[in-house]
C-alpha cells in the first residue's frame, strides 16, 4: 500500500454524491484514508490494505433490488470496526440478517431530528448532551428489522433504526450523513469513531512531507525530470516538492502564451529562479499562441488550439532536456478517485479542460504524482510546511487557456491589454476590502459588445465588462458573492476611469449550475 507507516482506513464507496466529504472529515483528524468503489474490493483487497477500519459509504442504489451492491461478506469477520453510513447502513442490515423495505411513507431527505433512546454508545461520546441533534438524512429505504447484536440508539420520525450498533464487534450503522454541515454534530462520530478503532492521528503534513520526499527519490533514482509550472498552487507546491527531494535533477517549464494576468509570468519567474533556486525554462510564446488565436471565436476550439500548442511548446521543450524520463505533475486525489458509474453511460463534456494529458505517452515519459493522495487545502498545508509564501498558497485558481475564455468571441492583443488592466483593478480592490481570500475565485471578463457612454463632455464608444466572483468548495458547483453595492459601485468607477477602453461594468450574478464559473 502506499503509505505503509500510518494507520489506514478503508472508504467502501457504494457511489454517494457526498462520498468526499467522509475524506475530507477522517483528514482533518490526520488520518489517512482510501476511497474504493465497492465494485474493486474483494476480501483479499481489505486484508492487502490491512485497514484499521471501514466505512460503508451511502449511494443511490438500493438494498432491495437484486443485483445492487455489497460490502464482501468476510468484511464482517475481520474483527474490524465498522461504520455503516445511509445506503452503508442498509448493506450492514441486509448482510449482517436485519431488513430493509423501500418506500410506505418513510422515505426522508432533508433535516430531521434524532431523539437518544439507549444511553451509553462510545460512537454518540458527546451527542444528546442538548437534547435532540440535528442530522441530514437523504434516504427512500428504511431499515424495517435490524441485525441480530444490533441495538437502536437513536430514532427519527421516519427513521425508528436512525443510529443502531452492536458495540461488542464494533459495528454501527447510521441513517443519515454525518459527513455534511446540515449535521453539525457529524464530525463527533468520525472523531468517536476512529477513537475507538484505535487511530492514533499520525497523518500529519509534516510527516507526509518526509514520506512523500522518500518516495520521490526512489521513484526517480538519478534520473532528471521535467515539470510544467503554471503559477498555480499544486504545480507550485509538487515542484517545491520535487526539488527539495531531488534538487538540479528537477527542471521547471513555465508556458507563458500571452493569456497570463497583469505581472504573472513576471512573478513566477522570480519566485522559482530566483528565490528557489530552481531550473526553469521560460518558454515565451505569446506570438505563437496568439497568431493561432487570431479570427477564432468558438470557446471549444480556442480551448483546443491552445491545448495542442502547448503540448507542442513543452514537448519542444522537454526534448531539450538530457536524460528526461519522468513528467511531473500536480494531480490531487479527487482526479484520481475512481467514481462510481452507475448509469454507465458516458458524462457530457461541458468544457475541455487543459492539461498535459496524454503527453506522458506520447513523449514515452513516467509520472512523478507526489500529491496524488492529497485534497485541495492538504496540498495548502504542504505549501506552507515547505514554506511556499502565504500570498502564493492562497491564490485564486487560475485556468489553463488563461485570459482566453475570458475574452469571449475573437481575442486581439487590445482587448487583452484592457482586460489585464481592469483585472489587476478589480483583484487590487478586493485585496483592499480584505476580501481576497474570502473569495474562491475572482476575475473580470471582457465582452464583445461595445456600448454608448458618456464621459465629461464627450461620446465613448467602449467595451463592456463583467465582473465575476465566486464562492465554491471545489469548483464543481458555485455561488456569487454577494459584494456590497458600495464596493461594486466603487470598483465600477474605478475601472472606468482608469482603464481607457471601458465604459460601463457590471455584475455576473448567476450560480453553478446553471452558469459555470468561467464564461468559455
Ligand atoms: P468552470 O468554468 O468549468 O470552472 O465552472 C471550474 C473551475 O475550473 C477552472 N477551469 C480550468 N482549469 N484548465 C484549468 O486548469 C481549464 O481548462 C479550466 N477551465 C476552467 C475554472 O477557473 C474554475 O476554477
Amino acid at each position: 500500500m502506499q503509505t505503509p507507516n500510518h494507520d489506514r482506513l478503508l472508504i467502501i464507496d457504494f457511489g454517494s454524491q457526498v462520498t468526499q466529504l467522509i475524506a475530507r472529515r477522517l483528514r482533518e483528524l490526520n488520518v489517512y484514508c482510501e476511497i474504493h468503489p465497492y465494485q474493486n474490493v474483494t476480501a483479499t483487497f481489505i486484508r492487502d490494505m490491512a485497514p484499521r477500519a471501514v466505512i460503508l459509504s451511502g449511494g443511490p442504489d438500493s438494498v432491495t433490488r437484486d443485483g445492487s451492491p455489497r460490502a464482501p461478506d468476510e468484511l464482517f469477520e475481520m474483527g474490524l470496526p465498522v461504520l455503516g453510513i445511509c445506503y452503508g447502513q442498509q448493506v450492514m442490515m441486509m448482510q449482517l440478517g436485519g431488513m430493509v423495505e423501500t418506500g410506505h411513507g418513510t422515505a426522508e431527505f432533508g433535516r430531521a431530528f434524532v431523539t437518544p433512546t439507549t444511553p451509553g454508545l462510545d460512537l454518540l461520546e458527546g451527542w444528546f448532551s442538548d437534547g435532540d441533534e440535528q442530522v441530514w438524512m437523504s434516504h427512500g429505504d428504511h431499515v424495517s428489522a435490524i441485525a441480530p447484536g444490533f441495538q437502536v440508539y437513536g430514532t427519527s420520525p421516519n427513521a425508528p433504526f436512525a443510529i443502531t450498533a452492536d458495540p461488542a464487534r464494533r459495528f454501527y450503522a447510521v441513517q443519515f450523513h454525518p459527513e455534511v454541515h446540515h449535521t453539525p454534530g457529524g464530525a463527533r462520530i468520525y472523531e468517536n469513531f476512529v477513537r475507538l478503532a484505535g487511530f492514533t492521528g499520525d497523518w500529519t503534513m509534516g510527516a507526509y512531507r518526509d514520506v512523500a520526499i522518500a518516495k520521490i527519490r526512489a521513484q526517480v533514482g538519478d534520473k532528471q525530470v521535467i515539470c510544467g509550472l503554471s503559477g498555480g498552487v499544486d504545480s507550485s507546491v509538487a515542484a517545491v516538492l520535487i526539488h527539495e527531494a531531488i534538487g538540479d535533477q528537477l527542471t521547471c517549464v513555465f508556458v507563458d502564451h500571452g493569456l497570463l494576468r497583469q505581472n504573472e509570468g513576471r512573478d513566477v519567474v522570480t519566485m522559482f529562479r530566483d528565490h528557489y533556486n530552481m531550473a526553469l525554462i521560460h518558454a515565451e510564446e505569446q506570438e505563437m499562441f496568439l497568431g493561432a488565436l487570431e479570427g477564432q471565436s468558438d470557446p471549444e476550439t480556442k480551448r483546443k488550439i491552445i491545448g495542442k500548442l502547448f503540448i507542442d511548446v513543452f514537448q519542444k521543450v522537454a526534448n531539450g532536456i538530457e536524460g528526461a524520463e519522468f513528467l511531473a505533475q500536480g494531480t490531487l486525489y479527487p482526479d484520481v478517485i475512481e467514481s462510481v458509474s452507475f448509469s454507465g453511460g458516458p458524462s457530457v463534456t461541458i468544457k475541455s479542460h487543459h492539461n498535459v494529458g496524454g503527453l506522458p505517452e506520447k513523449m514515452g515519459l513516467k509520472l512523478v504524482e507526489p500529491l496524488r493522495e492529497l485534497f485541495k487545502d492538504e496540498v495548502r498545508a504542504l505549501g506552507r510546511e515547505l514554506g511556499l509564501p502565504a500570498s502564493f498558497i492562497g491564490r485564486h485558481p487560475f485556468p489553463g487557456p488563461g485570459l482566453a475564455i475570458r475574452c469571449p468571441g475573437e481575442i486581439t492583443r487590445a482587448k487583452l491589454d484592457i482586460l489585464r488592466q481592469a483585472d489587476a483593478i478589480y483583484i487590487d480592490q478586493i485585496r483592499k476590502h480584505g476580501l481576497y481570500d474570502e473569495i474562491w475565485q475572482a476575475f473580470v471578463v471582457i465582452l464583445p459588445v461595445r456600448t454608448v457612454g458618456v464621459m465629461g463632455d464627450g461620446r465613448t464608444y467602449d467595451f463592456a465588462c463583467a465582473l465575476r466572483a465566486v464562492n465554491s468548495v471545489d469548483g464543481m458547483t458555485a455561488d456569487y458573492y454577494p459584494f456590497t453595492h458600495e464596493f461594486l459601485g466603487e470598483t465600477a468607477t474605478r475601472i472606468i476611469n482608469e482603464v481607457k477602453g471601458i465604459n460601463r461594468v457590471t455584475y455576473d450574478i448567476t450560480s453553478k449550475p446553471p452558469g459555470t464559473i468561467e464564461w468559455e
